[in-house]
Parts: C-alpha cells; sequence; structure tokens
C-alpha cells in the first residue's frame, strides 16, 4: 500500500502526499508549482480558464491525451498520468503554434481564458496530426465548448484555431519525451493508495473487493468518480470531502463490455469514451452526449456519476429509463441487479442504494427499438436543460408496437408516465393522439420554476415536445 501518489508535470516527477493531495489540480500548479498561467476564474468546470492536458497510464502504456478543469479536479486523481499545462506547450522556448497563432489573429485580451483556449486548441491540434484531419472552424467550436472568453470576442480566437501551423507542431508525446514518463512511471506499484491530511483521508484502492471492505466500513465515505459534481459542490462550500473513496484505480471499471444481450458500461467509464462507444447500438444516445456539458467535463464526468447525483434535470436518466437500463450494485454479500425504473424511488435524489454498495456498471439491453432524445437548453452547448426527454418506440405499420416516455426537469425526479404509455400503444401515430396528451401530460407533471424557467413554460416545453416527436415520426418536420 502506498501512502502517496506519482505523476509527471511538464515532464517532471512529482510525488505528493499528505494534505496536498487534496488540493484542487488548478490550486496545486498555482501555489505549490509556480504555474499560474493556469488560471481559475469560475471554480466551477463552466469556463475553461483552468484546462490542462492529461495522460493516464492504464494497462502499462499512456492513454491519448484529453482536457480536464482543473479546477473541479483533485491532485489524487492523478497517480501514474503525465499532466501537461500551458507552460509546457513551448518547445526549446518557441511557442506552440496555437500560441503564436492567437498572438498573430490577437485571439487575447485580459488574457485569462487565453490558456484554457491553448490547451483545449493544443488539443485539437494533437487530434489532428493523430487522426489525420484538418481543423477548420466547426472542429475549432467543438474543441473549444468549454472555454468562454468575455471580452475578446470569438472570431479571432476562431481564426487562430483554424489558421494554426500544423506543420510545426510537435505531438503532445514528445514534448517531454512520453517513452521516458511511461518508463520511469511503469517502476511505481500498481497498488492501492491510502493518503491521510489533517482531517481528510482518500483511499484509492486497485480492486473492487477493496473497494467493498472500505465502503461497507464506512458507509459515509464519500464515493467520487469524475468529481465533476462533487468538485463543483466542495468549491461552493456546500460539501467537505473529507472521507473519500475514489474508483479511479481500479482497472475493470473503466471497461465497456458486449455480450449479445447488452452492453455493460463500468461505473469509471467517461461520458466521452461511451459518446464514441455507443454510434452503433445507441446512436440517439451517443448524439445526445455530444450536446453534453463540455469536452473537458465530459473527459471526467462518468454515467453512474450522471446516475447517482440523481438530478431531476439529468441528461441521461430520462435515457436510462425508457431503455430499462439496468443497475449492478456490489456489495461484500455479492452483486445485485436493478432495473433502473425501480432503483429510483420516488421524491428527490431517493435510490434503492444500500449503505454498503456502490454501482460497478449500469447495463443497456441491446434492443432494435428506436429513440428519440431531446436536451431543450437555452444555450445549445454547454447549459444544463430545463426539460429533457426520452421516448423509446416501435412502429409497425404506422401503429405503436411500444411506446416508453420519460421527462426530466417536470418533477423532484426523472419521470416515466405509464398511463400516457398504455394509451398509445396500439394506437395510429396521429396529431390527435399526440395533441391529446400534450394537454393530458400536464396534468401529470409538477415543475418548479428557477433560473432555467418558469414552471409554466416548463409545463409547454413538456407538451410541445410531445407534439415534436409526433412530427419528427410523421415527417411534418425534418429532424
Ligand atoms: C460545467 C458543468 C456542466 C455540466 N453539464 C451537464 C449536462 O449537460 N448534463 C448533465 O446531466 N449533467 C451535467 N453536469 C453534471 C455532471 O457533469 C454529471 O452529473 C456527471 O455525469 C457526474 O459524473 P462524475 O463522474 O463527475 O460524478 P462525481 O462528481 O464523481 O459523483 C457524482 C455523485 O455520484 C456518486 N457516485 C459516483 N460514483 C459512484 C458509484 N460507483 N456508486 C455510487 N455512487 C457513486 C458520488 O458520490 C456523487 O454523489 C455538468 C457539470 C458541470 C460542472
Ligand atoms: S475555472 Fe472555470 S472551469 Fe475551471
Ligand atoms: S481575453 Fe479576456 S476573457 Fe478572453
Amino acid at each position: 500500500m502506498r501512502s502517496s501518489i506519482v505523476f509527471y508535470l511538464n515532464g517532471k516527477r512529482q510525488e505528493v502526499s499528505g494534505d496536498l493531495a487534496f488540493l484542487t489540480v488548478s490550486d496545486y500548479l498555482r501555489y505549490e508549482r509556480g504555474l499560474t498561467g493556469t488560471k481559475v476564474v469560475c471554480a466551477e468546470g463552466d469556463c475553461g480558464a483552468c484546462t490542462v492536458l492529461v495522460s493516464r497510464m492504464i494497462q502499462g502504456r499512456l492513454g491519448p491525451y484529453h482536457s480536464i478543469n482543473s479546477c473541479i479536479a483533485y491532485v489524487y486523481s492523478l497517480d501514474r498520468a503525465h499532466l501537461i499545462t500551458v507552460e509546457g506547450l513551448k518547445k526549446d522556448g518557441q511557442l506552440h503554434p496555437v500560441q503564436a497563432a492567437m498572438v498573430e489573429k490577437q485571439g487575447s485580451q485580459c488574457g485569462y481564458c487565453t490558456p484554457g483556449f491553448v490547451c483545449s486548441m493544443a488539443l485539437l491540434a494533437e487530434d489532428a496530426l493523430s487522426k489525420g484531419f484538418t481543423p477548420d472552424e466547426k472542429k475549432v467550436r467543438n474543441y473549444t465548448t468549454g472555454n468562454l472568453c468575455r471580452c475578446t470576442g470569438y472570431a479571432p480566437i476562431l481564426e487562430a484555431g483554424v489558421s494554426m501551423d500544423l506543420g510545426r507542431v510537435t505531438k503532445l508525446s514528445e514534448l517531454h519525451r512520453d517513452e521516458v514518463v511511461l518508463s520511469e512511471l511503469s517502476l511505481v506499484p500498481h497498488e492501492s493508495i491510502r493518503i491521510k491530511g489533517v482531517g481528510k483521508e482518500v483511499f484509492l484502492p486497485v480492486t473492487l473487493s477493496e473497494a467493498l471492505a472500505e465502503r461497507a466500513s464506512d458507509p459515509a465515505i464519500r464515493l467520487s468518480a469524475g468529481t465533476t459534481d462533487l468538485g463543483v459542490v466542495s468549491n461552493k462550500g456546500r460539501l467537505q470531502l473529507n472521507r473519500v473513496l475514489s474508483l479511479q484505480q481500479i482497472e475493470e471499471l473503466h471497461r465497456v463490455e458486449r455480450t449479445p444481450h447488452f452492453v455493460r458500461i463500468g461505473a469509471r467509464v467517461s461520458l466521452h469514451q461511451l459518446e464514441r462507444e455507443l454510434t452503433q447500438e445507441f446512436p440517439e444516445f451517443s448524439s445526445l452526449l455530444r450536446i453534453f456539458a463540455s469536452p473537458q467535463i465530459k473527459n471526467s464526468a462518468t454515467l453512474v456519476g450522471n446516475l447517482m447525483n440523481a438530478s431531476p434535470i439529468a441528461d441521461t436518466i430520462p435515457f436510462l429509463r425508457v431503455a430499462d437500463a439496468v443497475v449492478i450494485l456490489s456489495s461484500p454479500a455479492g452483486e445485485r441487479r436493478v432495473g433502473v425504473n425501480e432503483f429510483i424511488l420516488p421524491g428527490y435524489k431517493k435510490m434503492d442504494l444500500n449503505a454498503n454498495e456502490l454501482v460497478t456498471a449500469i447495463e443497456l439491453p441491446l434492443t432494435s427499438d428506436e429513440f428519440k432524445l431531446y436536451k431543450a437548453s437555452n444555450r445549445k452547448d454547454l447549459d444544463i436543460s430545463a426539460v429533457t426527454f426520452a421516448a423509446r418506440y416501435r412502429l409497425e405499420d404506422g401503429v405503436f408496437r411500444e411506446f416508453s416516455l420519460a421527462l426530466g426537469g417536470v418533477g423532484p425526479s426523472v419521470l416515466r408516465f405509464g398511463k400516457i404509455e398504455k394509451e398509445v400503444i396500439g394506437k395510429p401515430l396521429t396529431r390527435a393522439l399526440f395533441q391529446g396528451l400534450s394537454q393530458s401530460i400536464r396534468n401529470e407533471i409538477t415543475p418548479i420554476s428557477d433560473v432555467r424557467g418558469s414552471a409554466e413554460y416548463r409545463h409547454r416545453l413538456a407538451a410541445n415536445l410531445l407534439l415534436r416527436f409526433h412530427d419528427e415520426l410523421s415527417g411534418e418536420v425534418s429532424v
């Protein structure tokens, strides 16, 4: 058992134990390493000023680099990783081509957002080189969805991204000689880690059985996955992360497995990985994930974390409910499989979870039924939903043989609508049917008013999304 973590920072070895392991990565960089290029503006994952690039060692290899928000990531999560910050992008004292392009196109004024944009676009350059594409404006927009600029305006930044000289880009793996980093990280034993600070403790087991024993011995311990929810509430001072059980080091939880009947998604699989993995079996869900948060968030966030945070407006839960997903729960007593519709209990954030259990995976049963998933939010990108809609259906000769409906943002939890489902099955697809349903749904929901919309707005959205569903299926509007 180790009591410290080891990682590389811009090619230099770091060994961290005690209180420093509990710092956010951005605080560690700025206050412990003097790397003040990484900025903190919102401290809640929204603006991207704190973006850094990470490659993690898994199964003896350093994986591809991805971007994360360092303001809501913790140092303890970096064991056996290589972290590159904006300071680490220069080669032989020369600016990275994206930095040079930002200077040339005047993509910076106050400069607070600039290092974050630079890191996101350096990742774009990396992917462009390894996957063989040319960054166009759409790509630049996609890679910088999680970066906000409040003063320059986006046009010069987009121009910088499009015009950077790819021919001069050095791959991230060559900037700090990743083969050396890997050979040194390989010497760090892959064993469980327990770190204690003043009034704090984190346990990072490498096996599930150790995780289960820890959870059973301390039911109040806080499970942590990508910390995109936990980091925000902790930064806002609404939660003390004093006793943490991190599932980061358990390799089996990072897997997506397939059988002829279902896809099994491990508790540590990131949403970004899932977006790419599910294009064949669940294309509609994969498309929904495209507009989930930002690349930085999706690179850390997990499906299990989204379910367990249990927000009534969580984007994935309506899909999980109509897909009849199965939640796999483990405790020292063994495994329990519960359908997600039984797992989610009536009321706000209530679930059928025992104190000694944790979720190890979610299974999605394979089906030939179709899905329609809508996220209604004020902005398309990086916004929290006002209402979410998921329908699963099968039409045979214009008649519904299957129909399941779930909505988020209309009550204390994401809801299924059994009465409406029964009304639809066996009926032909007609506007009159859905016009009727759009009236009756209003009596079944109890939305609240908040900053994202009034209760009346949500009533109308729910009704209109049902009509949109009809109109798309009948071809009355194009998708
Ligand atoms: C800027 C920003 C944008 C966001 N955008 C969206 C969005 O568009 N749509 C959306 O739905 N959400 C969004 N979120 C919320 C968040 O990213 C998601 O809920 C995410 O899926 C949480 O996953 P995580 O791995 O980070 O969970 P964590 O923060 O690590 O954990 C979340 C909860 O799950 C529990 N938990 C984690 N793993 C387990 C386990 N194995 N067993 C039992 N309990 C467990 C934790 O204890 C905690 O209570 C956003 C968040 C931020 C900061
Ligand atoms: S400081 Fe805004 S996302 Fe981290
Ligand atoms: S340059 Fe000031 S916020 Fe972007």
